[in-house]
This record gives C-alpha cells, sequence and structure tokens, in this order.
C-alpha cells in the first residue's frame, strides 16, 4: 500500500483513523517514553589541565586525567596572582587550557534513536570531538550548542570516548570573571528519528483576558528518518498536576524534513503570570506513531499581557508594575562560575526579600537554570546578547569572532530562551563602542531583525550610554545641550524601548528626545561598599575614582570603602539618588542596579590586592550590606528599622547612626537609656542620621507610628571575639551530590554579642557524606583560596558552602579557630 498512496491521501487515511480512536484516548498509550529525551550527562569526566601552553598542546597516553562532575570551574580552584593575564577584569584568576573526557555505552537498543550531546556553555572556544571525528567549535562562552551523536556511536560493550578541549588561555577577553571549563550543565539527549526539534516549541499568549487566554504553540517536529511519517502531535496543558486542555493533530512529514505545526488553545480563567504571583503552566508535547508514544517535550510557560507606556511606564497585567531590578553577572561567589541550581536559587531568595523584582543577566545569556528559577519565582528579566559587537573591549573577547559567529549565538539564545514568561526584553548589547556610529545603528537594526524572525512578542532594548561631549579629549556627559554628540544607535530605529546606563540627569530629556519610545534604566548606581566597615563622616559624598577615565587613583590604604551609601563611581549615583529619581516618574519603567551581589573581578576602584567588586548590594558571600534594608524598606511590605553602624568606637569619636524603616512616622534613639532625640524623613529621605559622640553599652532604636511602637532594635557593645556560632541556611538538604547547604560562621563575645570587627581564621572539618565546596568571607582584598577549608572573616561573618553526597545520612561541621570556642552544626541529607 505504500508505494501507491500519495501523501495528501495517506495523511486523511490517517486522520480518520485517528478519528476514529481519538474519541477514546485508548489508542495513545504510554503517557511516558521508556527513555530519557534528555539525561543528565555530568558524572565522572575525566579533566586535564594544560598549565603552561605549549606548542603542542595535545593530549596523549600519558596524560594525567583527574576524574570530576561537572559542572566544573578550573579558574575558581586557582590562587589569586598579581600576575594573572586575567588582570583585575578577570579577579587575577587565571584562565588556561583544559581538556574533558567521558567514556559511555549506549545500549543496543539506542541504534534506532537519535543522540546528541547538548552544552548549555563551555568558556570558552571548545571543540568536541566523539570517537575520533571531530564535531565542531564554539567560541562564545555563554551560548548552549548540540552534536549529533549518531553517526559516530558504538553501541553495546564498545566504548565510546567524547573529548572536548576547552582554551581560555588567550586573556585578557573578559572584563569581569568568566571562569573557565563546562562550567554549565551537560546532556545526554535521546529521541526518536521523528521529534520535537530542540528548542522546539514556540508558545505565546496572543490575546488575554481575566475570562480567558488564547495559547499559540508552534510546534517545529524534525524528521531525520529516511522514510515518510504519519503521525500525531497532541499537547496538554497542565496547571500543576491538572490537565486543563489537550489538543491533537494529525501530520504527515516527509524523510528529512522539518515542519511546523501550530495550534491554538482557548485557557478559561487563566492563572496570570506576574512578579509577584508567578504562575506557571506546563505543556507537554507528544508525538504518537500508531498510538504509539515516541517523543515528548515540556515547555514551562505563563500566561501575562504587558506593555510599555510612554507615560505609564511598565504595565504588567494591566497594572502599573516598578520594575526593581538588579543586574548580576554569572559567577557564583566562591564556587566560581560552576553553576549550581540551589546557589543561583539562594541568591535570587537573598534577592527576593529584599524586594527585587528584576534580574538583567549582564552581560550575556544566562545559565538555562536561572530563568527557569526566574519564571518560578517571579523576576522580571531582561535577557542580554553582548557585552561588545565588532569592536572589542578587551583584547581577545568576543569581538574577534563577532563577524562569524554573532547570527548563530543571538538566534540560539532567543530560540532557547523565548518561552520564557519572566523574559520581557531582549538586550542586544551593553554600552556597545560602536553606539556613536552609522555602523552601531546598522549592526543594531540587523540584531533587533535577527531577534524580531524568531520573537516579536518581547522588546528589543540596549544599554547604551547618554549622548556626550568631547572637548579637548575630555567626555562629559550631555544633559540639555542638543549640540552635544548624540548616540546613534538610540537614534537607528533599532530598538523598542531606549535603554540608558547610568547619567538619571539625562531622563528628564528622555520624553522630548524620544517622545515615542519607552525608557528603561538598564543600569543605574555603582555605588561601592565594603561590608561592614564606615567610614565618617557619613554624609560627605566621595567619587572614586574621581575621573572615569582615570582609575584606580583614590580610596582607602586598606582598599575598604564605607558601606554609607556615600561612595560613587564617577559614571554612577549613590543608591538613594538613583532610586529616588525612579521612584518619583512613572514613565520611567524601572531600574537594573549594577549589582545585586558582588562578583569576582571588576575591583573598582582599586587594584591588586583587590579582587572582586564593590559594587553589589550584597557581598560575595551572600551576606547583605546595609543599603539592603534601605531597599527593603522601600521595596516590601516587611516591616523594617535597620540601624547601623556596629557599636564598638574609641571612647569620645564621633560617630554617625543611620537607620533605615518604613511603616512608621519617627525613630527615636536612645543611648544608655537616654534619648538621643527623635528624627523623621522628611520630603523624599530614605534614611535617617544622627551625630553621636560614642560611648560603650546598647545603642536602642524605636520606631513609632501615631506614637505606637512599630518596632524595636539594639546594638551592644562587643567584648572580645570569643565564640563562633554556626548557621545553616537549610538544616536539610537533598541527598542528591548536588544540594547545598550555606552555614554562615558569626564569631560572638563571651556574651554571645557579635563581634563587628573579627577577622580571625576559620578551619572547617566535615564528618560525613558530603564535602566543602567553597569558602568566602566578602573581602574583597582576601587572597585565601575559595576552595579551601581554611578562610579569614571578615567584619565578623565567613561562609562555608557543603554539599551534599548521595547517601541519606547526617553529615557534621565543625568550625574552629585558635582562641575561640568551636561551633558544631549536623545537616541532615534526605
Ligand atoms: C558599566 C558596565 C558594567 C560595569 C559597570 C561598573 O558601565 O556596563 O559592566 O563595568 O559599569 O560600574
Amino acid at each position: 500500500m505504500q508505494l501507491f498512496l500519495n501523501r495528501k491521501f495517506k495523511l486523511a487515511f490517517y486522520i480518520a483513523c485517528v478519528g476514529l480512536f481519538g474519541a477514546c484516548n485508548s489508542s495513545l498509550k504510554n503517557e511516558a517514553l521508556d527513555f530519557d529525551r534528555k539525561a543528565d550527562f555530568n558524572d565522572k569526566w575525566s579533566f586535564y589541565l594544560n598549565d603552561s601552553i605549549r606548542d603542542n598542546d595535545t593530549i596523549s597516553e600519558t596524560t594525567e586525567w583527574r576524574t570530576l562532575n561537572l559542572p566544573h570551574d578550573w579558574s575558581i580552584e586557582k590562587l589569586f596572582d598579581e600576575n594573572s593575564p586575567t588582570g583585575h577584569g578577570g579577579g587575577y584568576l587565571s584562565g588556561g587550557l583544559g581538556w574533558y573526557k567521558k567514556e559511555f555505552s549506549i545500549d543496543e537498543s539506542g541504534k534506532n534513536k537519535l543522540i546528541s550531546i547538548v552544552f548549555d556553555g563551555v568558556y570558552s572556544n571548545s571543540q568536541v570531538w566523539i570517537n575520533g571525528h571531530y564535531l565542531g567549535k564554539r567560541p562564545n562562552g555563554y551560548i548552549w550548542f548540540e552534536y549529533n551523536l549518531t553517526p559516530f556511536l558504538n553501541y553495546g560493550k564498545t566504548k565510546n570516548v567524547i573529548l572536548v578541549k576547552v582554551d581560555n588561555s588567550k586573556q585578557p577577553n573578559s572584563r569581569w570573571y568568566s571562569g573557565s571549563g563546562i562550567y554549565r550543565n551537560v546532556w545526554l539527549k535521546t529521541t526518536a528519528k521523528l521529534h520535537v526539534d530542540t528548542w522546539g516549541t514556540y508558545i505565546t499568549t496572543p490575546k488575554v483576558s481575566k475570562d480567558s487566554a488564547v495559547v499559540k504553540i508552534e510546534t517545529a517536529v524534525q524528521n531525520s528518518d529516511r522514510q515518510e511519517k504519519t503521525a500525531m502531535l497532541r499537547t496538554r496543558i497542565f496547571d500543576a498536576n491538572t490537565m486543563v486542555k489537550t489538543v491533537k493533530e494529525a501530520f504527515a512529514i516527509g524523510a528529512g524534513q522539518n515542519q511546523k505545526i501550530t495550534q491554538n488553545i482557548l485557557l478559561d480563567a487563566p492563572k496570570l503570570w506576574s512578579d509577584a504571583h508567578p504562575h506557571l503552566y506546563r505543556a507537554y508535547t507528544e508525538i504518537f506513531v500508531d498510538g504509539e508514544l515516541i517523543d515528548q517535550y515540556k515547555t514551562n510557560f505563563g500566561v501575562r499581557s504587558f506593555k510599555f507606556d510612554l507615560d505609564k511606564g511598565f504595565m504588567l497585567n494591566g497594572k502599573q508594575t516598578k520594575i526593581k531590578g538588579v543586574c548580576m553577572h554569572h559567577d557564583l561567589g566562591p564556587l566560581g562560575a560552576a553553576i549550581n541550581t540551589r546557589a543561583i536559587e539562594r541568591q535570587l531568595e537573598i534577592l527576593k526579600e529584599m524586594g527585587v523584582n528584576g534580574i538583567r543577566t549582564s552581560h550575556n545569556p544566562p545559565a538555562p537554570e536561572l530563568l527557569d528559577l526566574c519564571d518560578e519565582m517571579g523576576f522580571i528579566v531582561m535577557d542580554e546578547a553582548f557585552d561588545m559587537w565588532e569592536r572589542s573591549k578587551t583584547k581577545f573577547d568576543y569581538g574577534n569572532v563577532w563577524e562569524e559567529w554573532h547570527k548563530k549565538d543571538l538566534e540560539a539564545q532567543i530560540l532557547r530562551d523565548r518561552n520564557h514568561p519572566s523574559i520581557f526584553m531582549w538586550s542586544i548589547g551593553n554600552e556597545i563602542p560602536e553606539q556613536w556610529n552609522e555602523r552601531g545603528a546598522e549592526i543594531g537594526r540587523e540584531l533587533s531583525k535577527i531577534v524580531k524572525t524568531l520573537d516579536t512578542t518581547r522588546l528589543v532594548t540596549a544599554g547604551m550610554n547618554p549622548p556626550i561631549h568631547i572637548k579637548n579629549k575630555e567626555v562629559t556627559l550631555q544633559f540639555e545641550d542638543t549640540a552635544a554628540e548624540p548616540n546613534a544607535l538610540a537614534g537607528s530605529g533599532a530598538l523598542d524601548i531606549i535603554g540608558y546606563n547610568y547619567a538619571h540627569q539625562t531622563y528628564a530629556q528622555h520624553q522630548k528626545n524620544f517622545p515615542n519610545t519607552p525608557f528603561i534604566a538598564t543600569e543605574t548606581t555603582s555605588t561601592l561598599q565594603t561590608r561592614g566597615h564606615y567610614d565618617f563622616p557619613s554624609d560627605t559624598t566621595k567619587i572614586w575614582p574621581v575621573r572615569w577615565d582615570k582609575v584606580f587613583t583614590e580610596g582607602n590604604p586598606d582598599n575598604t570603602v564605607s558601606a554609607f551609601d556615600q561612595v560613587r563611581a564617577p559614571w554612577g549615583s549613590l543608591h538613594e539618588t538613583a532610586w529616588k529619581i525612579i521612584k518619583k516618574h512613572d514613565y520611567l519603567s524601572g531600574m537594573y542596579i549594577w549589582t545585586g551581589f558582588d562578583y569576582i573581578g571588576e575591583p573598582t576602584p582599586y587594584t591588586w590586592p583587590s579582587r572582586s567588586s564593590y559594587f553589589g548590594i550584597v557581598d560575595l558571600a551572600g551576606f547583605p550590606k546595609d543599603v539592603y534594608y534601605m531597599y527593603q524598606s522601600e521595596w516590601t511590605d516587611k516591616t523594617v528599622l535597620h540601624l547601623f553602624p556596629h557599636w564598638n568606637w574609641k571612647e569620645g569619636q564621633t560617630v554617625d547612626i543611620w537607620a533605615y524603616y518604613n511603616h512608621a512616622d519617627e525613630v527615636e534613639l536612645f543611648l544608655n537609656e537616654k534619648s538621643l532625640g527623635t528624627k523623621r524623613k522628611e520630603a523624599d529621605d530614605l534614611h535617617v542620621m544622627w551625630r553621636v559622640p560614642f560611648e560603650a553599652g546598647t545603642l536602642k532604636a524605636i520606631s513609632r507610628k501615631n506614637g505606637a511602637v512599630v518596632m524595636e532594635k539594639e546594638i551592644k557593645t562587643a567584648g572580645k571575639a570569643a565564640q563562633l556560632k554556626l548557621h545553616a541556611d537549610r538544616n536539610t538538604i537533598k541527598a542528591n551530590g548536588k544540594d547545598l547547604s550555606f552555614i554562615t560562621v558569626n564569631i560572638q563575645d563571651n556574651k554571645g554579642i557579635f563581634v563587628p570587627k573579627a577577622n580571625n581564621k576559620i578551619s572547617f572539618q566535615l564528618g560525613g557524606d558530603g564535602k566543602i565546596v567553597g569558602v568566602a568571607s566578602g573581602d574583597p582584598t582576601n587572597h585565601e583560596s575559595f576552595k579551601g577549608t581554611k578562610h579569614s572573616a571578615l567584619n565578623g561573618k565567613c561562609l562555608v558552602i557543603v554539599q551534599a553526597g548521595d547517601k541519606a545520612s547526617t553529615v557534621t561541621l565543625t568550625a574552629t579557630s585558635p582562641g575561640l570556642k568551636e561551633a558544631t552544626i549536623n545537616i541532615q541529607l534526605n
């Protein structure tokens, strides 16, 4: 019969059959596949680091391999080195050239399947071989890629060997710490020859109301078989575990063909996705042949409508919603670039607690796990593609391969990310050098077009610099003078929303310059702070460095920066300045502060011995700096009264005391029970301050509303450091070899009072089925290894990260330090 039926007739015949059986679902057997479409492929890789780059960098029989599990970042295992070619940008940790190898076998049953390997990201310049066959290269360290292994595989007992060369030896190639190696997850993907293509679903919600939503599902089906196929595509929509809708479509597809099938579903009374209530639906896309399930692909999606309004700013589901965002680099502090889902989740939890509702993935495509978490936790994401285009910012960066790779990389990013409800803007670049000339406008239009061929449901923006004046080689911002050099990219028509970094003084001009284009502050602030360090007086502003082009010229001799909101980079502003403006004007859709967390590299205003940033609202260990509570008082419903600094000073020294508070109209301060007066925030103030001569004892603040006490806070003068206290973010974690417990060490005196300047060195021992995978204190000048078992505290605090083994059991962490009472904590692995 095969021979005599033409394609159309076959499809009609098939539809008739499906129609007959489709009435009762029994023809569609097997609700789950008997193989993993995407299996974790991270275990037991061999690794070899070729530290010295010789002419012959190939591996040989005698190569000594080390066994490890991915994701892995070899740079974070190294020591800080003032002479490292990565320089201050890379945090003085080195790159190099590394090899990864994995042996694996494929069961005979894999013979009629398609098998490929998917890398979520390898930094950088990776090349891959399977059983000696070269599969290809990928210079971009932040993009996913996939190779089809099928033609080269051995089945049954004969092993397969996958070999990956990672070349991050040419430095510098980044303005921040990149990490090196296979630092994101790797997957072994197995599908039937007829299957949903990679990132093959595109789910949009073109019509959304309270009563219903149209869900449009485009599915790209790939038939890699030599024969034409007739099949059925079923999409089932789940709300948690309840199936809410199902739709089926019979189709025929020729050999080697890729076909798009569109299905529309009407969802009744949809639960909308928002930052406050991030409701997710899940689509199961399934292919059946002769009633047998042969492929199943899952896509999370959200139903939401949004608009960037010229006057009202960002509207989410019809509600005005200010984007209170932060920029984040991808490193996870002491874990380096090696991604770990729990570590990302902890960062987001800390930020959510502060009131953050937005993340900018500066300045590259993020790990997919970050986007999944943003979907689940409710963050408004600006997904950024590039930090440079064809003009490089560092000698060996992506600019060198721009021409050949930018289209492929941008397409790969949009294809992968376009179902995430958390993404609202695509940023095609950050502070791109070409932005000032016609070439920037041209590239901008090209990139915007690439994005729009794959997704038109979001806005395209870029983090640009506002117009400038160049006079006698001195560069100044242009605020009102229209004669200044304009930003060509801003005026190019490439962008749906104008995004400027910094220069809040220019915001007022925006509606005049671009009356038809909405605005987002893509990057703000760049205030500098060391957690727990305070300089007086606190009400003078310092600009470090004084000029943006004369870096590393100002600062404290010990490379500290005051944690009062008083020191900023010349291009930036203090935290309060930026937020006051964004808060005041509705047309300003929101802001992405530089940065949520400190990151490794870019230790502005310093250079060596500083190796990590001072920009974070939260330090590198995950401990909030004081300004965190300013945002919490403004951005959350929590009742806040945060009093700082600590209360350990020289007798008689003049000390400034600040309080961030909300839900109250005044705060009264007491020193040793004596009132120092009541203060109120006036006009748009965001804190109150007292100036007090120090006297040891207890400082107490009471906030009141209409005379009734809202909250009380006390800080006591601490004695000498006497004991360690441990506190885990989670005392029970999963016994899955991946989960983490983040354990904080607080140094206390013998009465249990926190010792704010204690910098004792602490040693950690772990007993049981787990390991210590990171130590940090948040001190940007500390040169102890992040991967050691000893670390010096910074201003009373230190962090140790314990990773679970895979046996359900108890692990015990002990912290010791000479002269201090040790502490122990048990972590349960379930
Ligand atoms: C911005 C840049 C960021 C970071 C920041 C530091 O201009 O976009 O990547 O360098 O400055 O203030």
